[in-house]
């Protein structure tokens, strides 16, 4: 037997959360209170738990009970589907299974709304089958104990975490050996602030050790960003530079901005176009990354004096400002970084 699960159990007895109303050796009660707690915490489940249980004491009863009334009695509990597979899986036992569980974790899990870890948790519970768990909470705890990298949702990870979790199962005690690892993951090894001091096996956590705790499990990867370039137009006139007000959606909405252009080769021409001025362009200074939650905007500031008028654009979404008005202004931060570093 592991060293692991002698020091799980041993803790459970003293620190794990007893006289939970579904420990107990019914099947029924123990499916029920496994597919109750699958989204939704303990002390919210208890009293929804007793009064289910009050309304169909056996899956008999709820087999027998109209849709409605199953979902009557789950109302309040949230994610709904969990109480039409319920009621499916009522009556696929009761017509498939001749009204008893069966205990195998494999024919367990062909019980609508049952996956492989609740259904290893029912037959553990239920039958003191040796069948391992493996919940988001118990993906936690291993990773970190045995220093597991790659992110959990990967089929790789998954694998060598059913793997890991097989192996560390006791030789007894099946049902406080899962009781303990659900509990670890509840109360000790939580997602933030993890309380180590209070493991029973802090002392050859891998996490621990390395000072990972906040790293492990491995977070799903984040998609990389899109790119996107621009060309910011810093255009000067009598010391004071052009600002455009943005459109009120997209990025950078209702705030004053440089006006962009789509490349430094076609910022005379927009300049001609939108605004009616004759500006010539110094080269562009360099580029510099602005980086939004769903992209990276490569900004390439691009400096110009206006030479000639054609047209008087006299719009209300334009404007001239001096250094220290546009400050004034609602600028985004890298436009405002932009001109406060020009000289005067
Ligand atoms: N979460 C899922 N199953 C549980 C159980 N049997 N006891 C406490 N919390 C749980």
């Amino acid at each position: 037997m592991s060293d692991f699960s002698r020091r799980l159990i041993a803790w459970q007895a003293i620190h794990g959360r007893h006289n939970l109303p579904w420990q107990v050796s019914d099947p029924y009660r123990v499916w029920l209170s496994e597919i109750m707690l699958q989204q939704t915490q303990v002390t919210t489940v208890i009293p929804y738990y007793q009064q289910f249980l009050g309304h169909f004491p056996d899956v008999a009863s709820l087999a027998a009970a109209s849709p409605d009334d199953v979902l009557a009695r789950w109302s309040g509990l949230g994610y709904y589907s969990r109480a039409r597979n319920l009621h499916k899986a009522a009556k696929m036992v009761m017509e498939r299974f001749n009204g008893q569980f069966p205990r195998t974790p494999t024919l367990l899990a062909e019980l609508p709304g049952v996956g492989p870890s609740t259904a290893a948790a029912i037959a553990a519970f239920s039958f003191g089958e040796q069948a391992a768990i493996l919940d988001g909470n118990v993906k936690r705890v291993l990773a970190r104990w045995a220093g597991i990298n790659g992110y959990p949702g990967t089929k790789v990870i998954e694998r060598e975490l059913w793997q890991l979790a097989t192996n560390l199962l006791p030789d007894h005690g099946i049902e406080r050996y899962t009781q303990s690892l659900m509990d670890l993951g509840a109360t000790i090894c939580t997602p933030k602030k993890p309380a180590c001091m209070a493991c029973p096996v802090q002392a050859d956590c891998i996490a621990r050790q390395q000072g990972r705790q906040a790293e492990l499990p491995t977070p799903k990867p984040r998609k990389v960003s899109p790119e996107r370039q621009t060309v910011l137009m810093m255009v000067e006139k009598s010391g004071k530079i052009l600002l455009e007000r943005r459109p009120p959606s997209g990025i950078w909405g209702g705030l004053w901005s440089l006006p962009e252009a789509s490349s430094t080769l076609e910022a005379s021409q927009a300049c001609q176009q939108r605004f009616g001025l004759n500006v010539e362009f110094d080269n562009a200074e360099e580029d510099f990354v602005h980086v939004f939650t769903h992209f990276r905007l490569t900004i390439t500031p691009l400096p110009g004096s206006v030479i000639s008028q054609t047209a008087l654009a006299h719009e209300d979404h334009l404007g001239w400002f001096s250094q220290a008005e546009a400050l004034q202004l609602g600028l985004p931060t890298p436009i405002r970084k932009l001109i406060a570093s020009r000289r005067g």
